[in-house]
């Protein structure tokens, strides 16, 4: 496994729509892991291939945070197939746009469609935390980011914020 570097806002690699993975061997389990430590490290619950560059519909979700044992939970190609009428409300983040934390509303739960690591079909019906989570992920393998479901005032602002950051790293 190596931890990889995220990619922030305002790099336009995030709006990128990510490729479906035809097979499922192990440069994709060793590209997972990989997603697995660079989330871990950061620290955070979740981590989409496109945020280290990879145009991949992969997502790595784990909700445990700083307590053991870990869950990590792996999934290929997922794919929404059935959204809740109600809806949930969560102060949301993500590690390419760091310190920014907004709040969402989401259907409240889905059924998620993926491939495990084996490559298998599976499903998972998913709640709480786990259901905004994957949705957040699931967004950005479509090139969206959390800030594009806050108002456009707001989301203006955040990227005003990133794009002088990323000038004045540049200039130095
Ligand atoms: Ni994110």
């Amino acid at each position: 496994m190596a931890k990889r570097p995220i990619i922030k806002l305002p790099d336009p690699v995030l709006k990128t729509v990510s490729e479906p993975v035809e097979t499922v061997d192990d440069d994709i389990r060793a590209l997972l892991d990989d997603m697995l430590e660079t989330m871990y490290d950061a620290p955070g619950i979740g981590l989409a291939a496109i945020q280290i560059g990879e145009r991949k519909r992969l997502v790595t979700i784990d909700l445990s945070r700083d307590e053991t044992p870990k869950h990590p939970h792996f999934f290929i190609n997922p794919e929404i197939v059935w959204t809740s009428d109600e809806m949930a409300t969560y102060e949301e983040g993500c590690l390419s746009i760091p310190e920014v934390f907004e709040e969402v509303e989401r259907p409240a739960e889905c059924r998620v469609r993926f491939l495990d690591r084996d490559g298998a079909e599976c499903e998972l019906h998913c709640d709480g935390l786990l259901a905004t989570c994957i949705q957040h992920e699931i967004d950005h393998l479509n090139g969206v980011l959390f800030i594009d479901h806050i108002s456009r005032l707001k989301r203006e602002r955040v990227v005003k914020k990133f794009t002088k950051a990323k000038k004045l790293e540049a200039t130095g």
